[in-house]
């Protein structure tokens, strides 16, 4: 009976304990140990210490029903309850909310000071996680989302200009373990266009683009289901924006982190953990002014980098001074204007009121100092004003700083003035020098075509350029133009699929060595049969991968279909793929460590380029040594992405149920259940560049019998701090151990089982290019370290149970 009655007794203890309802009133304070629980029991309140500063507490706000204690709200951050055990946080008979401490003395309070009403008054948690101070007759005097922390919740309207007597920033924690007032803080300026800033101290360290129509009532979606709208409001002549997310949504919430980010989060109750939706600044460049005045930074290129702005040059050997006109400009009319459109408006405008476009424009073209101008008509917020003007025109009297060319979101145009006759110039420039080059870029091109035909075969008349040959075809309404190739053409330039002529084999299908009629060396792919593809379904990919260029990618050249036949047509490569080179003995000394992180740099780079380019996302889905092209550089190109799977801007995970890939190479939730995502490829870049690192197969039978694959003989050693054991005997005398040490630390984050826990690419590229990154620890992959047989069980599992499923084995050749 004792067993029973002590666990009984604890739980009676637990629910006394956690006796909670969602209001205090003058005569029920809250005391540490206390909780006060929203009615939906979505939000609490109490006392709480953060784990590295036990003796401090504060009174704040978190998630209820979240593990990872998520604070959204704190009280008094900056004045902590120095004794833990003791404190009061009470509803007071002027309306207030007081801490006291044990002595008594008030350490944070509000301050409506109204008695009429104090014996009803109640300070609420609502279900929103507000904390308000309700009157008796239920007029709220007070609310916590007006005092805001770092953190801005779904609901929690925000006033946008900082002239408003309602508008405080959001201020970040001062460190992972510090919740007082840090130096970052995000809010809105108080120009009556209104911009978020955020800023570190006092200066700007990331901004948002004057409001343009497109932003209000933008919604942001993301495929999971969550849905984010942002929603601008006019209540008289102020500006409130506020965030809501549908019903049924994970919880959602946005953070200025201590880092000075805005980290967007929503919570993934699978992974219990949270999942960054959005974050600000979203790459180097993106920060403020990161590119100097009359600079910009360009978000479309693969990775973003500063450029000029139209008719300036660079006014140093890098960007801190920003860019310089070409030539200066002069008051004589001697200028135009030129439209650069999808930009990110500069900051530092001047807002001109009641104006068309017309007006707008000659405004700026009326004054020499004006370099710029911008419009938009806000009409669907209501007036900008209280006079009734919803027309926004912005010129830029002085330097045009933090201008940008964003990837995706909120663009417009900007009309800049440059002057004519470095216009004029511009074209004869081109005459001058673009001619000249293509002519001889032509010359060359058939000396060198001319050459290559006599050595290998019979010619046929006059040298002919391969597009000669090809006819041009254009495909659905796409206009891109790519060849289609006859197959007749093919046939002869494979010997008839020759197994002589076979370079690989994967997945997706054989790949041939083909030279065209008139001598050109090409890689030619013919899809397997059964590749469930319909013709348009393929047009549509081929138009999709011939827009996909990156010096990265190996590039595709035509197609060609035929009855049941498919064929991509790619550019041949003469030093063959990666695994050509790591894993031949007699070849691998060819690659030293620099040729190595050079590969490894160039793959991250040509994999974000698929997974993030503007308008697609692009899955792999199988990538490894053997689809890794060298060029007669060693540089690495991408190739085999031909059947990849090409999502639209939105889409970023998907289910199939034909699983394609290389075993090994497949991250677990792919090989188990088919889902996969740009982390699937994330994952096989890692194995790839633990590899790469150490010159092993993924499954190589030169390990030691300890562990059934590389991934667990990396962690192995990686866990005994003995890494430099991984690295490939022919580099590991002539190579800087950091950046070695640094590449294996990478390789183990991206094969981690879980795929959240996967950096994306644009973060691998940026620890493999910036040596003083601080890297998060991996965990440890557990999937991949089962034993060889269990492995091998699992193999004939997924072969037995799925007909249409393809993988490839890794044999050595
Ligand atoms: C807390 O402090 C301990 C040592 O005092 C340190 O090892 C640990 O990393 C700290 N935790 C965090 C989250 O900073
Ligand atoms: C608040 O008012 C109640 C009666 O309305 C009174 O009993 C109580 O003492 C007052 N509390 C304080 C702290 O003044
Ligand atoms: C509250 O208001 C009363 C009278 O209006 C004033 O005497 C008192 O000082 C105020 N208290 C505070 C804390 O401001
Ligand atoms: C936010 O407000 C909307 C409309 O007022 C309401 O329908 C919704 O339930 C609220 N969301 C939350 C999380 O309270
Ligand atoms: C409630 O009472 C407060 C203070 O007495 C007053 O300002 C407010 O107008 C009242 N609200 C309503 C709805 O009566
Ligand atoms: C923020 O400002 C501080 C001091 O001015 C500086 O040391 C720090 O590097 C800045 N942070 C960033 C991210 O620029
Ligand atoms: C940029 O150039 C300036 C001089 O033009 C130099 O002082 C500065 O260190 C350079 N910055 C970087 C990041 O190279
Ligand atoms: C706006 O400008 C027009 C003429 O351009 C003028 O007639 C009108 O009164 C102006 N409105 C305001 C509110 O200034
Ligand atoms: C703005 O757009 C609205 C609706 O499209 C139009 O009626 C109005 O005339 C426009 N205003 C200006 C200043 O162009
Ligand atoms: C041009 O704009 C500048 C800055 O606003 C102003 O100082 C100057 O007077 C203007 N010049 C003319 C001719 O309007």
């Amino acid at each position: 009976m004792d067993m029973i009655y002590v666990p009984a007794f604890i739980l009676l203890f637990l629910i006394c304990f956690c006796k909670s309802d969602d209001r205090l009133t003058p005569t029920k304070p809250l005391s540490p140990g206390d909780r006060l629980i929203s009615d939906g029991g979505i939000f609490a309140l109490g006392f709480f210490s953060l784990k590295n500063s036990s003796a401090n507490s504060y009174v704040g706000i978190w998630y209820n029903q979240i593990p990872e204690r998520t604070y959204v709200w704190v009280a008094n951050r900056d004045s902590p309850i120095t004794s833990s055990s003791s404190g009061k946080f009470v509803v007071t008979n002027n309306s207030d909310l007081v801490l006291l401490d044990s002595k008594g003395s008030t350490l944070w309070t509000t301050s409506n000071n109204i008695t009429s009403e104090a014996a009803g008054t109640a300070a609420i948690l609502l279900d929103t996680g507000n904390l308000v101070i309700r009157l008796s007759n239920g007029t709220d005097i007070w609310q916590s989302f007006h005092y805001p922390t770092d953190t801005l919740l779904p609901n929690m309207t925000t006033p946008l200009s900082s002239k408003n007597k309602l508008y405080r920033p959001f201020v970040a924690w001062r460190g992972p373990d510090d919740l007082s007032t840090g130096d970052y803080s995000s809010g809105s300026d108080s120009s009556l266009v209104p911009q978020v800033f955020i800023w570190n101290g006092t200066r700007p360290y990331w901004r948002r683009a004057a409001w343009t129509a497109a932003l209000v009532n933008n919604v942001y979606q993301r495929n999971t289901g969550a849905f984010m709208f942002e929603t601008i409001e006019r209540r008289g002549a102020e500006f409130y924006i506020t965030y809501t997310v549908s019903n049924g949504s994970p919880n959602m919430l946005a953070k200025l982190h201590y880092t000075g980010m805005v980290k967007v989060l929503t919570w993934n109750s699978k992974s219990s953990s949270w999942d960054v939706f959005m974050e600000y600044p979203s790459h180097g460049c993106d920060s403020y002014a990161s590119c100097g005045p009359f600079g910009y930074c360009d978000g479309t290129e693969a990775i973003p980098t500063c450029k000029c702005l139209d008719g300036f040059e660079s006014a140093g050997l890098n960007y801190s001074l920003g860019c310089q006109r070409k030539k200066e400009l002069k008051c004589d009319g001697t200028y135009s204007f030129i439209t650069l459109s999808g930009m990110k408006t500069p900051d530092k405008f001047l807002y001109i009121r009641n104006r068309s476009f017309d007006q707008c424009a000659e405004e700026c073209r009326s004054n020499c100092s004006c370099n710029a101008y911008a419009y938009a008509n806000l009409s669907s917020l209501g007036s900008l004003d209280t006079v009734g003007d919803s027309s926004r025109c912005l010129v830029w009297m002085g330097e045009l700083v933090d201008t940008g060319k964003p990837a995706s979101g909120a663009s417009e145009n900007l009309y800049l003035r440059i002057s004519s006759s470095s216009a004029n110039e511009k074209k004869i420039v081109i005459l001058k020098i673009v001619l000249p080059a293509v002519a001889c870029l032509l010359v060359l091109t058939c000396i060198y075509l001319g050459c290559k035909s006599r050595g290998k075969r019979r010619r046929k008349g006059q040298s002919t350029h391969m597009l000669k040959h090809l006819n041009a075809y254009k495909l659905g309404n796409e206009d891109t133009e790519l060849p289609s190739v006859g197959f007749d053409e093919i046939l002869t330039a494979t010997n008839n699929f020759s197994d002589y002529n076979m370079l690989g084999k994967g997945g997706f299908g054989k790949v041939y060595k083909g030279i065209l009629e008139d001598g050109m060396e090409v890689a030619v792919k013919r899809l397997s049969m059964g590749s469930g593809q319909g013709i348009e379904e393929f047009k549509n990919e081929v138009v999709l991968i011939a827009k996909l260029q990156h010096r990265n990618l190996a590039r595709l050249l035509g197609y060609c279909i035929h009855e049941d036949e498919k064929l991509l047509i790619y550019e041949y490569l003469p030093n063959r793929s990666l695994d050509a080179f790591l894993f031949d003995a007699t070849k691998n000394f060819m690659l030293d460590w620099l040729s190595r992180f050079m590969v490894i740099k160039g793959i991250a780079r040509g994999l974000l380029y698929l997974h993030q380019d503007s308008r697609l996302t692009v899955i792999h889905r199988d990538l490894k040594a053997s689809n890794i092209l060298l060029d007669a550089q060693m540089s690495p190109k991408i190739s085999d992405f031909g059947m990849a799977r090409i999502f639209g801007g939105n889409e970023q995970q998907a289910n199939t149920n034909r699983v394609v890939g290389t075993y090994g190479y497949m991250s677990p939730e792919y090989a188990m259940e088919g889902y996969f995502s740009v982390k699937s490829d994330t994952y096989s870049f890692g194995v790839l560049l633990l590899e790469i690192v150490s010159g092993l197969r993924i499954s190589s039978p030169h390990l030691t019998m300890d562990f059934p694959n590389l991934i667990a003989y990396a962690w192995s050693l990686w866990v005994d701090e003995n890494t430099r054991e991984l690295v490939d005997r022919l580099v590991v005398e002539s190579c800087p151990l950091d950046d070695v040490l640094r590449c294996v630390h990478i390789g183990l984050l991206c094969v981690q089982d879980h795929p959240n826990a996967r950096p994306p690419m644009s973060s691998i590229v940026f620890m493999l290019e910036n040596e003083t990154a601080l890297l998060p620890a991996p965990k440890k992959p557990t999937y991949f370290s089962l034993r060889n047989h269990e492995a091998e069980d699992w193999r004939k599992y997924m072969e037995r149970s799925e007909n249409n499923m393809s993988i490839t084995t890794l044999e050595g050749r």
